[in-house]
């Protein structure tokens, strides 16, 4: 997942992304200091999200992995055969070739917002699957996407590994999932990644990983305000902490200053008390129900629901919900 903006206007030289000055403005004036996470995934941000998702205490993608190895039938039984499959945020998913050996889907259309990182992570899969026709879309998946005219026809699953959903808040969420069942159309299938409720120590290890590489893609974030948007934040007094926050079950990123800070971004002051926080990310878990509920409000009609082996992870399968007269 990638959350580069294509419009850059030049200031003094340097490159600045005005929707980024915006929300990192807006965002450290907050009481509460917050930055959408969307900019943490710079072509750094997105080697070290690459680099998570190999750390043996990152459960999701070896979890996800598991069950798109184990499940092949049920996904052969279930997804109606000859569907385009409409990969959102593709990246350079190591699951996508799990599921087109199982399924033998009528197209690939893999959707990106990053194009170096799709045209690469596209010519692999064509040249792994010879016979398949694949359809790049450069897109941000956050805003409407039209599909390529030559899967017009086919029946459409939608696939959505990584629990990237989970990133989102509530209403966010829903409108993302409406706004896919638009984009895929009535008679769609979607096929979506969502990780679990658990003990918090396991998401804490996952998300403040023994080798920093988690606190160095949150840094990064900071690395990049100082670079792009002229920022004096003084990145060693700022630490990396995962907290998880029962009420909304998720599992939170910060930045936290180990003492008082003063720093300027394009020109703004800002300061920081010792153990104020920037906030970063948010990592929704779910359990059964919110899943389903969130799923429905979102336009999505669960049909099966499948987890790894310990029971950390799930991948669900939902037909888009057919409208019907109350209640
Ligand atoms: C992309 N997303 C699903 C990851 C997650 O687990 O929420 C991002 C991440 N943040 C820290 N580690 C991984």
């Amino acid at each position: 997942m990638t959350g580069r903006s294509k419009a850059l206007v030049e200031v003094d030289d340097v490159h600045v992304n005005p929707a980024f000055r915006k929300d990192v403005l807006a965002g450290l004036a907050q009481e509460q200091k917050a930055v959408p996470a969307r900019w943490l995934y710079d072509d750094e941000g997105s080697r070290l999200f690459e680099a998570i998702t190999r750390l043996p205490e990152y459960y999701p993608t070896q979890a996800e992995i598991e069950i798109l190895q184990r499940h092949g039938d049920a996904f052969r039984r279930l997804i109606t055969p000859g569907a385009a499959i409409i990969e959102f945020g593709s990246g350079s998913s190591l699951k996508t070739p799990l599921l087109l050996r199982c399924i033998e889907p009528a197209a690939y259309v893999p959707l990106d917002i990053s194009g170096d990182f799709l045209r690469a992570s596209a010519a692999a899969l064509a040249s792994d699957f010879p016979g398949l026709p694949v359809y790049p879309v450069e897109a941000d998946f956050m805003k409407r996407v039209h599909l390529p005219a030559e899967v017009d026809h086919l029946p459409k699953l939608g696939f959505f590994p990584g629990s990237t959903i989970g990133n989102m808040i509530a209403p966010t969420a829903v409108d993302l999932l409406r706004l896919m069942r638009k984009t895929l159309g009535p008679e769609a299938q979607f096929l979506i990644g969502m990780d679990l409720i658990k003990d918090p120590s396991v998401l804490h290890a996952a998300y403040e990983d023994a080798q920093g590489v988690t606190a160095e893609f949150n840094l990064n974030l900071a690395r990049r305000i100082n670079r792009e948007l002229g920022g004096t934040i003084p990145l060693d007094k700022l630490h990396h902490v995962a907290r998880w926050n029962d009420t909304w079950a998720r599992i939170e990123m910060h930045l936290d200053a180990t003492e008082a800070i003063e720093f300027e971004v394009s020109g703004c002051r800002f300061s920081m008390a010792e153990g104020e926080t920037i906030h970063t990310e948010n990592s929704h878990k779910f359990d059964r129900r919110s899943q389903f509920m969130l799923l429905l409000a979102g336009g999505w009609t669960p049909l099966e629901r499948w987890l790894d082996s310990q029971g950390r992870f799930s991948l669900i399968l939902a037909q888009a919900t057919r409208p019907r007269a109350a209640p």
